[in-house]
């Protein structure tokens, strides 16, 4: 039932180029124009009504929101907040009718998530659910669901559930944008082409993973170590740092790269490893400083950065990986996958049960 893979886990890491494509499969126009979500009863009224967005989620389902909060405001300049749902719930949200609410989760089961489903029905407010599971309990009481076709996800640490949830954003984003006219039609269709592009780009990515092996295997010998981004590289580097935490035990933080000096540097000393996003083209050369600042105080720092960019970040670090180029929105959808594959090997290293980590359950259906 592993398909010949040693793993779960890296069974579903090799299974996102299919989950992207089942993901997008007939959510768009034939002729690559635009994104149509037919299962949505939304009307164009009601969505022209949403005045803010509320993303509600917990742990690697939150950090897919982070990116769709990204997407969401730059395609259809809608103000979003996300939140973690145990603290959405206690926190008295400011919901509106006009508040579109959108859950996040994976197994649609999760105790915190659909208490804040719950929670914004009772104030007049619409859910939105995007969830893998389509007869769980937050996509019955929802108001609207965008199955995630990511197929059953059966290690803990999720891997393909978060990236198909990022293809829902994206295909939820346009088809927002769509209706609210906010994006030129070129843009629109470059999207797409670039949506399309995906699946392959990944498979690419999943052909360096001897490299990461190796760049695992050494990073295993540390105690902790640091994950750094601005943007959706930050978004990224969270979903990354959890990754690592969950399966290998190795202590690590994920921290927006132009907050380091503001405290965090003083962890920085010899040897550290510190694995830097440096995707998003118009904020290269801050995050480029950022990674001088960690250098100077002795840190191992390894980057992602895009096809095309590489040499000039590679004049900076230590170790460099290269993903293929894409739109800078897109980005989180290619950039994780070597976090992912850096996570699975460095637990294999250290002889953990990658599958099942300790204390950890896949559904959690308890406060
Ligand atoms: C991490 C992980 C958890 C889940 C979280 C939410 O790899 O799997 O952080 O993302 O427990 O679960 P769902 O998405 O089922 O609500």
């Amino acid at each position: 039932e592993k398909a010949g893979f040693d793993h779960f886990m890296l069974k579903e890491i090799y299974e996102q180029p299919k989950a992207y494509r089942d993901t997008m499969l007939g959510r768009m126009a034939d002729d690559g124009k635009s994104v149509n979500l037919k299962e949505l009863s939304m009307s164009a009224d009601y969505i022209k009504s949403i005045r803010k967005v509320h993303i509600v989620a917990c742990g690697t389902a939150y950090h897919a929101g982070l990116v769709g909060k990204s997407v969401i405001e730059s395609l259809a300049r809608i103000p979003v907040e996300t939140d973690v749902a145990s603290e959405y719930r206690y926190r008295s949200p400011i919901i509106t009718p006009d508040t579109l609410v959108i859950v996040v989760s994976q197994s649609g089961e999760t105790a915190d998530t659909l208490a804040a489903l719950r929670e914004a029905q009772k104030n007049g407010a619409k859910v939105l659910a995007i969830t893998n599971v389509v007869g769980s309990s937050v996509a019955r009481e929802a108001d609207d669901v965008i199955v995630t076709w990511a197929g059953p996800e059966i290690a803990v640490a999720s891997t393909k559930a978060y990236t198909s949830q990022l293809i829902a954003f994206y295909l939820f984003g346009l088809h927002l944008a769509g209706v609210l006219g906010t994006q030129e039609q070129a843009e629109v269709e470059a999207l797409i082409a670039g949506l399309h592009a995906l699946p392959e780009q990944v498979e690419s990515i999943l052909e360096q993973a001897a490299v990461l092996k190796q760049v695992a295997e050494s990073m295993s010998h540390h105690k902790s170590l640091f994950f750094i981004g601005r943007g959706v590289d930050y978004a990224v580097a969270q979903e990354g740092s959890l990754k690592l935490k969950e399966i290998s035990y190795i202590h690590s933080e994920a921290y927006a790269a132009g907050e380091l000096k503001h405290g965090t540097l003083a962890l920085i000393e010899e040897g550290i490893p510190v694995i830097a996003l440096v995707t998003q083209e118009a904020l290269y050369e801050k995050t480029l400083s950022n990674i001088k600042e960690v250098k100077a105080r002795g840190a191992h720092v390894l980057a992602v950065a895009n096809n095309g960019s590489e040499e000039e970040v590679a004049k900076s670090v230590d170790e460099i990986l290269a993903i293929p180029k894409t739109l800078p929105i897109l980005s989180p959808a290619l950039a994780v996958v070597p976090l992912q594959l850096l996570s699975y090997y460095a637990s294999l290293a250290l002889g953990h049960d990658v599958d099942k980590p300790r204390n950890l359950a896949k559904s959690v259906t308890v406060e």
